[in-house]
């Protein structure tokens, strides 16, 4: 039996816990790094390497894998020059161009093609509930990627595999990605809002996106599905709401969106884009969320403790 999976971008903040996940019920999991330093090591991991720049991929990767996650992308938290956009767009295209090529020249292909997609390619509104068969895009830099990216993965589909494609919503963990972003300032006492703090972002607590992943593949589930959380909040809720587990006060001004299109350019849309966007598709396979409610998963990332618990206690 077949039970090996490989993962790209395994090193990163998804990747990480995936490979754990994935590991822990016994699969052999492939990590394709571009590091050698970040080689994986532990029980039930092979490491491979491959470099985008140069076209180079270890072929040994796709030995026996009945899956493969795509998860690989250079950081969208970074300034957008001409030059990095591109590296944006190939870290995500390019990689898996060189994946289709190394199928295609494969005797064994794999059956299950799961990559990871943004919801950015909707665009940015504030009165629309977002499900997968919105077709309209706006142009934005984003979504066009975003639209390059699920192409790409779409073509697997030429080999008789599954194509998933995860409509990831902003990930909410302690260890990267957004939330220490927003958490780190509030900490220190310079946390606020951005503009009036209306635009809706739609969430998903790690636990939730890795086990989503985790359910794709054991189920080799196929299509286009948001992953985010049932209940979206906005900038300014999301913010008071981290202050409030956090057991800090906002005292600042919210940030205008000329301040911060000064400060970052084109990429400030990234704290003032909307999107409300709804997980009914993939509710609808019975994945049952951990974390629906907002509160519940920042008292876990806080690790907060009810007042009266503490009294309790005392
Ligand atoms: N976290 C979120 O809130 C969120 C939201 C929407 C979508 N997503 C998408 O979900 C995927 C995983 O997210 P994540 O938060 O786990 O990402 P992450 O922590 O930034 O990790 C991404 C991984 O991609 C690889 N990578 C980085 N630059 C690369 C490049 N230039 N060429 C090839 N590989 C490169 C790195 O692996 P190596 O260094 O080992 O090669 C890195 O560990 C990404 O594609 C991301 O865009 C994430």
């Amino acid at each position: 039996m077949v039970t090996n999976v490989l993962v790209t971008g395994a090193t990163g903040l998804i990747g990480r816990r995936l490979v754990n996940k994935l590991t822990a019920k016994g699969l052999i999991v492939h990590v394709l790094t571009t590091s050698k330093s970040k080689f994986i090591e532990q029980k039930n991991v092979v490491n491979f390497l491959w470099d985008p720049s140069t076209g180079y991929i270890d072929p040994n990767c796709i030995t026996d894998v009945r899956s493969i996650i795509h998860l690989a992308g250079a950081t969208i938290a970074k300034r957008w020059t001409k030059k990095y956009k591109q590296e944006i767009i190939d870290s995500r295209v390019k990689t898996a161009n060189m994946l289709y090529d190394l199928v295609a020249a494969s005797e064994h292909k794999p059956v299950h093609f799961i990559s990871a997609s943004a919801i950015g390619i909707y665009p940015s509104d504030k009165n629309r509930l977002y499900t997968e068969d919105f077709s309209e895009r706006d142009g934005s830099f984003l979504s066009e990627v975003t639209v390059l990216w699920e192409a790409a993965a779409d073509r697997f589909a030429d080999f008789g595999m599954r194509v998933c494609k995860l409509r990831t919503g902003l990930v909410l963990a302690t260890e990267g990605g957004v939330f220490p972003q927003i958490y780190n300032p509030i900490k220190k006492g310079f946390g606020t809002w951005f503009g009036d703090g209306s635009n809706w972002q739609s969430w998903i607590h790690i636990d939730d996106m890795v086990e989503i992943y985790e359910d794709a593949e054991a189920t080799f589930l196929e299509g286009v599905f948001n992953a985010v959380a049932p209940s979206p909040t906005t900038n300014r809720i999301l913010t008071e709401k981290i202050a409030h587990y956090a057991d800090r006060v906002l005292w600042l001004p919210a940030v205008p969106r000329f301040v911060m299109e000064l400060i970052l350019g084109e990429m400030h849309t990234l704290l003032f884009d909307s999107q409300r966007v709804s997980p009914a598709k993939l509710m609808h396979k019975r994945f049952y969320f951990k974390y629906e409610s907002l509160d519940e998963a920042l008292k876990n990332l806080l690790q907060y403790k009810h007042p009266s618990r503490d009294i309790i206690k005392r």
